[in-house]
């Protein structure tokens, strides 16, 4: 179930060079709001609507808080809203984390994620707060978002930066499988660039993992195939799935990683 209508904007941030947060009045979206799920924006001047991950929501107070970068014109134009502007929104859409409902006090979840990736693991870490291990990715230092909103929750934050200018230098993955090594791990949950979804879907071995897919998207609604992706299913059988309604969160292992056609770059994604 989902909601669409104008709600309104009431705090706007920068929080990092070309990433923006809004949170927004919407109490019906809040409610019914699961970790993992997106929200699809109409923004003035745009045809299509632009896929926008839930970051966080509040239920108490009605809000869900949205965190995006700005890659083109229509995320540059949605920059542009202040406080006090309308949002015109369908949320909250498709198929968010598969979260325990408890977790034992020596067993953890780790959420791993890369850059603008980051932002849906935060109602995660709301949720499971101690129990969760959060190890972040991002280029360098004026990249990192999120951080300190982790700690607040009490979760503990393994910070990465590929020219080490915070935290370890290097990759994700490397500390994930040294808190893997640990041996209390419940289940992984990730979001980020393919590569390193690719890469957290090696390193998970037995310990169950599900990843958060981002593709282009047309109606958002399941209805027009744009953001197909291919799925195995136990038995290895393939079927095409939308990211926007089967997903966008999967089960890492059931993810097939295909090159894209006529592409250097590693996608889960195949054109249609
Ligand atoms: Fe239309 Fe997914 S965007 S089916």
């Amino acid at each position: 179930m989902y909601k669409c209508g104008n709600y309104p904007v009431i705090e706007k941030t920068a929080i990092s060079a070309g990433i923006f947060s809004l949170t927004v009045l919407c109490p019906g979206v809040a409610e019914l709001a699961q970790p993992g799920q997106f929200a699809h924006i109409k923004v003035e001047g745009f045809q299509l609507r632009r896929p926008i991950s839930i970051c966080d929501f509040d239920r108490r107070a009605g809000t869900i808080r949205l965190v995006f970068e700005v890659r083109g014109g229509g995320t540059g134009r949605l920059s542009g809203l202040n406080a006090g502007d309308n949002l015109d929104m369908i949320a909250p859409l498709g198929k968010g984390f598969t979260l325990p409902e408890t977790i034992a006090p020596d067993r953890r979840l780790l959420l791993v994620g890369g850059g603008i990736g980051v932002p849906p693991l935060l109602s995660v870490s709301r949720r499971f707060r101690e129990s969760a291990t959060v190890i972040l990715g991002f280029r360098s230092y004026d990249k990192i978002i999120l951080a300190n909103d982790f700690k607040l929750f009490e979760s503990a934050v393994i910070t990465c930066t590929d020219d080490g200018s915070v935290g370890r230098r290097g990759f994700v993955v490397d500390a994930l499988v040294q808190e893997l090594e640990k041996g209390d791990v419940d289940g992984i949950f990730a979001c980020g660039p393919t590569p390193m979804l690719k890469a957290v879907v090696n390193a998970a071995g037995s310990v169950p993992v599900e990843i958060s897919l981002e593709e282009r998207m047309g109606c958002g609604v399941g209805a027009c195939a744009v953001c197909a992706c291919r799925i195995a299913d136990e038995n290895g059988v393939q079927t095409m799935k939308r990211v926007c309604k089967d997903g966008p969160v999967f089960d890492g292992k059931a993810v097939i990683f295909k090159p894209y056609a006529g592409g250097g770059s590693l996608s889960p994604i195949l054109k249609p």
